[in-house]
């Protein structure tokens, strides 16, 4: 009886404590004796509590990490992490291991993906997604929590080293893989770290060189794929890069760290440094932003951290904050509250893994030209000659992103599987290309394969082929002697990024197949042969001539002159580098064909209050299924002559597979960031009042459909190419207005074809505009300041290369942005389920009134007495739970002044 009733007892105790804490299944211990280890309570409690416990010494070890070698190790040594951070054992604190990276598991041998900038091309987040969960998946199973990727820094140069491991030159493509990546990877139970925070984009001088970029462009086109990873992405950790940004160490830059990834971004993860040489202080780094140094203590070693806290250069409050960060990402991710991954490559499924690979290359593949010699067709190809190494290897780039594959199947294993038994197969390895071209001569296909080199550490001296790759000589000769050889030549090249093609007229198709990844050879083979429609779409611009690339000739630009680079292109960066300067590429950006072909029809632009729907009816217009990826780009206009926007901005794309003759409309949802600049003196994202052009189609270049979207009020009419297809249409894009703007550039865009304009007289309300040539086409100077109409009305009549006289006119509307003396800012826990306890509310700096309910935070802001301009409203909540929820509202305060401004 007594034992029944301890037995009740008990169980009814046990009811009682499961009820108010849940133990961690995991290895943290149980919650009475370890509190942060019950479940149910938030991370920020759990991490506060646990930071509590902690030593001084024991705070310091958790802020670097504890192994110099394995990242060199982990090139061969399955064994080896690329890092390790040791965890605190008589607190149950875990262990931290790290991996590279983005292209597959850098630690012994892994699966080998496709380069990343391969991914790119499959312009399908939902591919990038499947790449991040292999990645993320070994990464696990290989023992570690974190892993070193995706690179999301953008190509601001083709000659950069890193070309091949990051997603291209747009941001909002380079942000939507980059999200599906880090979606992928953390699905799978590790962190994803997103690198090279921030304008990390050449080896030149990697570890000290100054990116001196102005704000506009720094937020347009080097921060969004950041800002999305931590936003839609979630991603646990991001590394800060080595080079210095305006004058300050990505690594203590207070504004990058802290007032952008934390204040605005809401970021709650942790940062930690890339390897060795990006952290350059102690007090710097602790007061602005880094958490942890890898891969071991020099900065942030016990010695020098209890200096700076001794000496007063680091309150002891940063070295609790960096503290709390790590731990309250190592709860959030559930790293306390399970076993730790065991690192036996057995576990791996190679086999499924390899098959992903093959379907992300089928996407990836991309077909530059075709005259209709591919597909290959079965039963007609009786011989096939293969030129080139690169077909007998594996193909890949050098540094971090290197991965030793379990398997791969070269391009000549699986053409010759593809092909089968009754075709001839000739391979010649492309050292001599006299015989290259005696193998190639009478096959009826020769397949030339060419590659350029890229590895971390080096960019690269220039474009051509040869210079990218001296190792296989004059591979450009090689092509031209093959092409003599043989009439149905088709060149395949295994590059990281753009190169030159000058063969290009020569030979009768050019595929792009990058870093093809372990089934490469597989994938192509099924492309070639046309089991698979080619998927892939540029993510960046291949130049017809080396001077026509980005920066080139620009020392001051790249690779910088003291190491100091003057990012003074702006957002002029990639396409919109060629479109500005109306340099028409080889290939363009977005470029990629099919086996099939597409119409486009019907443009539908509905505005929204926010930004507008755009839609586009898509057919099949072929014989074949195939696969299209539409592509829509705005043109935005510009408020203010120091505002220059670019011709077209890469602002939606979607992938349909249609059967011939099929139709689907698709859709793009603009929201108000879609349609916004960065206003750097308002410190925030402003829409302009004006027109928007609005162009869809098949690359930057392949624009059939043209609109424009009215914001603000303006008046648009339709731009000279709209409605028609400017299918090469150098410098083309509609003209820009703005009803607020006061002095801005309006450029005249060339009408279709080989048509040019070559002079305009253009007058604002009667007064003649100057009109002056800008890279190749002609821009007036529109300045509405002196003008007193409310609709001032801008005509131009302009003559034509082919003698025709075109007349447009334009009316403006004078308009104004609003202001206000007071307003009511409100912060709610959207689902309802927290309280607040605390806020502090700041206006530019200083603190303002506001109540707490438990429901959300209500600040009645007085700007009366804030001057005129732009009025940054910053707050702060503290939740029951122990988090922390972060706003920001950027107004405009009206001044003293009455009235509108
Ligand atoms: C690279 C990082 C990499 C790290 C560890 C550094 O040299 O810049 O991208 O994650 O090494 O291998």
């Amino acid at each position: 009886m007594r034992v029944v009733a301890q037995a009740v007892i008990a169980a009814l105790l046990l009811a009682l404590a499961t009820t108010q804490s849940a133990a961690a299944a995991g290895r943290c211990g149980e919650p009475p004796e370890r509190p942060w280890c019950d479940t149910s309570l938030a991370p920020d409690a759990r991490a506060q509590l646990l930071v509590d416990q902690l030593t001084q010494e024991e705070k310091f070890s958790l802020m670097a990490g504890d192994d110099a070698t394995g990242v060199f190790l982990a090139f061969r040594d399955p064994r080896a992490h690329v890092g390790t951070s040791l965890g605190v054992e008589r607190l149950g604190i875990p262990t931290l291991f790290f991996t590279d990276g983005p292209l597959g598991v850098r630690q012994g041998m892994g699966t080998g993906l496709p380069a990343a900038m391969g991914l790119a091309a499959t312009f399908d987040p939902a591919v990038a997604r499947r790449y991040g969960a292999v990645v993320g998946n070994e990464a696990k199973l290989k023992g570690n929590d974190v892993v070193h990727a995706p690179v999301v820094n953008l190509m601001r140069t083709p000659l950069g080293g890193r070309t091949f491991e990051g997603y291209g030159e747009d941001p909002l493509l380079t942000a939507r893989i980059g999200v599906g990546w880090t979606q992928g990877a953390q699905s799978e139970g590790v962190i994803a770290n997103v690198k090279h925070f921030a304008a990390n984009n050449q080896e030149a001088d990697r570890f000290v060189t100054n990116a001196e970029v102005d704000e506009r462009t720094l937020r347009e086109m080097y921060l969004p794929q950041f800002e999305a990873n931590v936003k839609e992405g979630r991603a646990g950790t991001v590394m800060c890069a080595y080079n210095r940004v305006n004058g300050v160490p990505a690594c203590e830059n207070g504004f990058l760290l802290e007032d952008v990834l934390r204040d605005e971004w809401g970021f709650e993860g942790f940062v930690l440094t890339d390897y060795g040489f990006a952290q350059k202080s102690t007090a710097g780094s602790a007061n602005n932003g880094l958490e942890l140094e890898m891969p071991q203590a020099g900065f942030y070693s016990q010695a020098n951290l209890a200096a700076a806290v001794t000496s007063g250069q680091v309150p002891q409050a940063a070295i609790d904050l960096h503290v709390r960060r790590i731990l309250r990402t190592m709860f959030s991710f559930g790293i306390f509250d399970r076993e730790a991954y065991v690192n036996d490559d057995a576990q791996i499924d190679k086999t499924g893994h390899a098959d992903v690979t093959r379907e992300i290359e089928e996407a990836a593949i991309t077909l530059l030209k075709n005259d209709g010699v591919l597909p290959l067709r079965d039963g007609q190809v009786k011989s096939i000659a293969i030129v080139g190494a690169d077909a007998d290897g594996y193909k890949r780039g050098g540094g971090s992103g290197q991965v030793e594959p379990f398997t791969f199947t070269s391009p000549r294993a699986g053409i010759t599987k593809r092909a089968g038994e009754g075709v001839e197969i000739r391979y010649d390895p492309g050292n001599d290309p006299v015989a290259a071209a005696a193998a190639a001569r009478g096959a009826d296909v020769a397949l030339v394969f060419a590659s350029d080199n890229q590895t971390e550490f080096a960019d690269k001296p220039c474009l051509s082929l040869e210079c990218g790759n001296p190792a296989r000589g004059d591979q450009d000769g090689l092509i031209d002697a093959v092409a003599t050889a043989n009439p149905n030549t088709v060149v395949v090249l295994e590059t990281g990024g753009p190169v030159l093609t000058p063969w290009r007229d020569r030979v009768r198709a050019v595929v792009e197949a990058w870093y093809p990844g372990a089934e490469g050879g597989t994938a192509l083979a099924r492309m070639l042969f046309g089991d698979v429609d080619p998927g892939g779409r540029l993510p960046s611009t291949f130049p017809r001539r080396e001077e026509d690339k980005p920066l080139d000739g620009n020392p001051r630009q790249f690779p910088g002159v003291a190491e100091n680079a003057e990012y003074s292109e702006g957002v002029f960066v990639g396409y919109r580098h060629y479109d500005e300067r109306g340099l028409a590429p080889a290939f363009p950006s977005g470029h990629g064909l099919s086996y099939t072909t597409f119409g486009y029809r019907d443009l539908r632009i509905e505005p929204s209050p926010a930004g507008a729907v755009v839609s586009a009816v898509v057919t099949n217009t072929g014989g074949r299924a195939g696969v299209e990826t539409p592509q829509l780009y705005l043109g935005l206009p510009e408020p203010r002559g120091d505002v220059p926007q670019p011709p077209r901005a890469l602002k939606g794309f979607t992938k349909v597979a249609l059967e011939p003759g099929q139709t689907r409309r698709v859709r793009f949802s603009l929201d108000e960031r879609a349609l916004s600049y960065y206003d750097v003196a308002a410190r925030g994202w402003r829409v302009a009042a004006g027109c928007y052009g609005v162009a869809v189609g098949r690359s930057s270049r392949d624009l059939p459909l043209q609109g424009v979207l009215a914001r603000g009020g303006a008046s648009c009419s339709r731009s000279p190419g709209s409605g028609r297809p400017p299918t090469e249409q150098p410098g083309g894009g509609l003209p820009t207005s703005g009803c607020n703007a006061r002095a801005f550039s309006l450029r005249l865009p060339d009408p279709r074809g080989r048509e040019r304009l070559v002079s305009a007289s253009v007058t604002v309300n009667g007064r003649r505009a100057p009109v002056r040539r800008r890279g190749g086409r002609l821009v007036a100077r529109i300045d509405l300041r002196r003008v007193t109409a409310a609709r001032p009305r801008v005509r131009i009549v302009a003559r034509t290369s082919r003698g025709r006289t075109i007349r447009l006119a334009r009316t403006y509307r004078r308009c104004s942005v609003p202001c206000k003396r007071s307003a009511t800012v409100r912060v709610r826990d959207p689902a309802g389920q927290e309280r607040f306890v605390s806020a502090r509310v700041t206006v530019n700096g200083r603190r303002a009134q506001s109540s707490v309910s438990p429901r959300g935070v209500r600040a009645r802001i007085d700007l009366r007495r804030v001057p005129a301009g732009p009025a940054k409203v910053r707050i702060v909540a503290r939740t029951s739970t122990g988090r922390t929820v972060r706003a920001q509202r950027n107004l405009r305060a009206c001044g003293r002044r009455r009235g509108r401004v």
